[in-house]
């Protein structure tokens, strides 16, 4: 039984403060996560609140119906009171930062009570015992950098690795090897929100770079390393206009769906997130038809992890697979039911982080418990690296 929930704010890896949360049970179980937080959120997300709001709506509403009454354990009694409490569709009441950071604290407690891990304890008995190839953000722009590319994320894709840590490592090697490539060409370079490289080059050099450094580190590990694109089509897209502006060029809707396919034949990409604007599914589903049996076209804005919106796209064929992100929904329960209902409809499902993290490694127990094939967490930098070091670890201790 949950006897205590503790709320504060903590800084993220933007800086900002965040909202974390501490779950306490009666006998003994402990847990503790926070919130992430997104730069290119879609407008149809959960609602995030400036986390002093957050907190203080969460201690008012929440927490009270939380203490003495739910069991840590008991995943979806625990969010269906934060639903209830809210009382709204989208967490507008006490945030969605304040709703997840409590979900998956309680997650944790449960898991503590149990003695288990969280990926076994979220997972059962019956998860598979496939790991989640890691898709690492080498190169970004968009909403993640100042003066880099329009295409938001350049993504390694390790699809041929023998084990969870050998892919971590080779997206650790493609990054590397894009920073050589860069010296070599003499253009200095930052780092985007994410961790990625975020030079000032146009796109199209941005995909040779990528290209070659994946090569370049395919011939040294020795399996098979593709590459994928979060476009964040949405940021991209000019409603008024209806085109989609880059820097040095516009788009119409049809130009882009062929631009993409072009971009994933060419390139043999093996994943592309949000090409298109985050309201069209017929767009989605064009692009899907023409390209979506060589690669998964991922709805991240375009879903936002919730299961109406992705009905939706299903009905209609829009995208082959769903970005999870719990953030974007309020609660565990709301990420797990999207990702039933994506695999009960041959979608696969990628869970995420977002841009602003801390070093909570939730994600990378909920990837494992729920078997996806893939998880996108950056490549490097401490909060990236807690989620992909945390994979390594459940993999030890799994096999
Ligand atoms: P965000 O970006 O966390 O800033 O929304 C990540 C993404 O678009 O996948
Ligand atoms: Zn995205």
């Amino acid at each position: 039984l949950i006897t205590d929930v503790r709320l504060r704010r903590i800084l993220d890896s933007r800086g900002n403060p965040t909202v974390e949360a501490d779950v306490v049970t009666e006998s003994g179980g402990f847990g503790r996560a926070a919130a992430p937080s997104g730069a290119s959120t879609g407008e149809y997300e959960a609602i995030e609140r400036p986390p002093t709001e957050a907190i203080a709506a969460a201690r008012e509403h929440a927490v009270p119906r939380l203490i003495g009454e739910a069991y840590a354990g008991n995943q979806r009694e625990v969010d269906a009171i934060l639903r209830a409490a809210d009382g709204t569709d989208d967490f507008s009441e006490i945030g969605a930062n304040s709703a997840v950071a409590i979900s998956m604290a309680a997650a944790k407690a449960g898991a503590d009570v149990l003695g288990a891990p969280l990926f076994q304890h979220l997972g059962g008995a019956f998860r598979g015992d496939n790991f989640p190839i890691p898709l690492g953000n080498v190169v970004g722009g968009g909403e993640h950098a100042a003066d880099a590319t329009d295409i938001q994320e350049f993504l390694a894709a390790p699809i041929g690795a023998p084990s969870v840590g050998d892919a971590v490592f080779a997206n650790a090697a493609v990054h590397a090897a894009v920073s050589d490539l860069l010296t070599e060409r003499d253009v200095p370079c930052g780092k985007g929100d994410e961790g990625a490289w975020a030079p000032s080059i146009d796109d199209g050099e941005a995909f040779e770079l990528v290209d070659e450094a994946v090569s370049l580190v395919e011939d040294e590990v020795g399996f098979e390393i593709s590459f994928g694109l979060d476009v964040a089509g949405a940021e991209l897209y000019d409603a008024g206009s209806g085109t989609y502006e880059y820097s040095d060029t516009s788009r119409t809707t049809d130009e882009q769906i062929e631009y993409i396919a072009d971009l994933v034949r060419e390139y043999d990409l093996a994943y592309v997130e949000d090409p298109l604007d985050e309201n069209d599914y017929e767009a989605f589903a064009d692009l899907t038809d023409e390209v979506g049996d060589r690669t998964l076209v991922c709805g991240d804005d375009l879903f936002v992890t919730n299961t109406d919106r992705l009905a939706d796209g299903i009905d209609v064929g829009a995208a082959n697979s769903i970005l999870i992100k719990p953030n974007q929904i309020g609660t565990l329960t709301d990420a797990f039911d999207a990702i039933e209902l994506a695999t009960a409809h041959g979608y696969d499902s990628v869970v995420s982080h977002r841009s602003g993290e801390t070093e909570d490694a939730t994600i990378a127990h909920l990837a494992v418990a729920t078997d996806v094939p893939f998880i996108k967490t950056g490549a490097v930098g401490g909060e990236r690296t807690a989620k992909l070091n945390e994979l390594i670890r459940i993999a030890d201790d799994a096999t």
